[in-house]
């Protein structure tokens, strides 16, 4: 896995969205070609071969989030999934064969992942627009970025040039997402093998300000909390009738939650505070708070310092997507398949 340094990373931070950068012509072979090496991501990746994409993408999710505001959080979750499973390749994005065992079944991804069809729908266009140049790797990431800012997020410029891959890995799914009921070391661990810190992991953490959770995944906090047949006493009575409300329409634990249930579409520091607040929904967010050490005072400080938190926010984002392996790729035609 790669990381790329601290420097290019602020390099490419920007305060203001840029929709259109400057070209750089030392990138244009690589980029009619529509291969790159992996680690060479470049903002300008698609400026000469497919210019209008970035505003195709943009299009598209902005229409995708007026008829259902909670897509956002879909396409953020789709695209960290993508990226912890063999780098940011579009794996998630491939179906179940005869032959192929592809990521959707994993348990982190079963009945959760959601957003496929919008990146269907940009990627339709792009196809359109420049046949063959443009991957499902990227357009999840573009997708992402533009989740973020259009829900009232940070914005900053998406690094471009990921292939797709010709393979994916249900196990590594199964094992390397992680799961809501590990502590905060074990969470720290999980993103550690990924070269992200235990800071990016409490700060994308925060993308938990956005979206839903499945009661099923609760309950042990709400309801049966280690085997005591009540809620965890440390959440607050009040929030726990809250959520066990909620989650009582069904037995069968389908139902949903907000995981930030004071603004639940817009991307912002909220989180934090309901962490302080024990309003915590997920084992894995709570946390964070409630094991003393480096996890809790960042909690604290991104509480109090929203900036902070869109500061660090984006830099783990960058780190996110670039997460590459060294493996030939290729260009889907159709995100959800292999093209030979
Ligand atoms: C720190 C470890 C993490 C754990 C244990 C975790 C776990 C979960 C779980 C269990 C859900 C609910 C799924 C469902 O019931 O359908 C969820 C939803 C979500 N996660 Fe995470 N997550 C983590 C990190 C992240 C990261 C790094 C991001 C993105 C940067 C992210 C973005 C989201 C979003 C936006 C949702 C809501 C999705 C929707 O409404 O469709 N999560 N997460
Ligand atoms: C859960 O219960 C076990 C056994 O009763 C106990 O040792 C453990 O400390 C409890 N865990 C929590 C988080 O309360
Ligand atoms: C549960 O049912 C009540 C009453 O029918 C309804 O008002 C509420 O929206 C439902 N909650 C969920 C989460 O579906
Ligand atoms: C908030 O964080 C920003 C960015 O890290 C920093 O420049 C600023 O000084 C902080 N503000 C406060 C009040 O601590």
């Amino acid at each position: 896995m790669k990381t790329m340094d601290s420097q290019l990373i602020r390099l490419h931070f920007i305060h203001e969205c840029i929709i259109k950068f400057a070209c750089c012509t030392l990138l244009l072979s690589a980029a009619t070609t529509g291969k790159v090496a992996a680690g060479e991501l470049s903002s300008t990746f698609y400026d000469s071969s497919c210019p209008d994409v970035i505003s195709i993408v943009r299009k598209v999710v902005a229409g995708a989030i007026q008829k259902e505001a909670r897509m956002a959080a879909s396409l953020v979750r789709l695209h960290f999934h993508d990226c912890f499973v063999h780098g940011c390749d579009g794996s998630i994005l491939l179906d179940d064969t005869a032959d192929f065992k592809g990521e959707k079944t994993a348990g982190p991804n079963l009945n959760s992942a959601r957003g496929f069809d919008v990146i269907d729908d940009i990627k339709t266009e792009a196809e359109n627009n420049c046949p063959g140049i443009v991957s499902c790797a990227d357009i999840l990431t573009m997708a992402a970025r533009d989740s973020v800012e259009l829900s009232g997020g940070p914005c900053w410029t998406v690094l471009l040039g990921r292939q797709d891959s010709k393979s994916a890995s249900l196990n590594a799914a199964n094992t390397e997402i992680p799961g809501p009921s590990l502590t905060a070391a074990e969470l720290g661990a999980k993103f550690q093998s990924k070269g992200l810190s235990l800071t990016d992991m409490v700060t994308l953490s925060g993308a938990h300000t956005l979206g839903k959770a499945h009661c099923n995944l609760i309950e042990n906090r709400f309801r049966n909390f280690n085997g005591t047949g009540t809620a965890d006493p440390a959440i607050s009575s009040w929030f726990v009738r809250y959520i066990v409300n909620q989650c009582s329409n069904t037995s069968d634990g389908s139902q949903l939650v907000l995981l930030d249930s004071v603004t639940p579409t817009k991307f912002d520091n909220r989180y934090y505070e309901n962490l302080i607040g024990n309003m915590g929904v997920l084992s894995s967010d709570q946390v964070l708070f409630s094991t003393e050490g480096d996890t809790k005072e960042l909690v604290k400080s991104y509480c109090g310092n929203q900036s902070a938190f869109f500061n660090n926010f984006v830099t783990a984002m960058l780190k996110l997507g670039n997460l590459q392996e060294e493996e030939e790729g290729e260009i889907r035609k159709n995100c959800h398949v292999r093209n030979s």
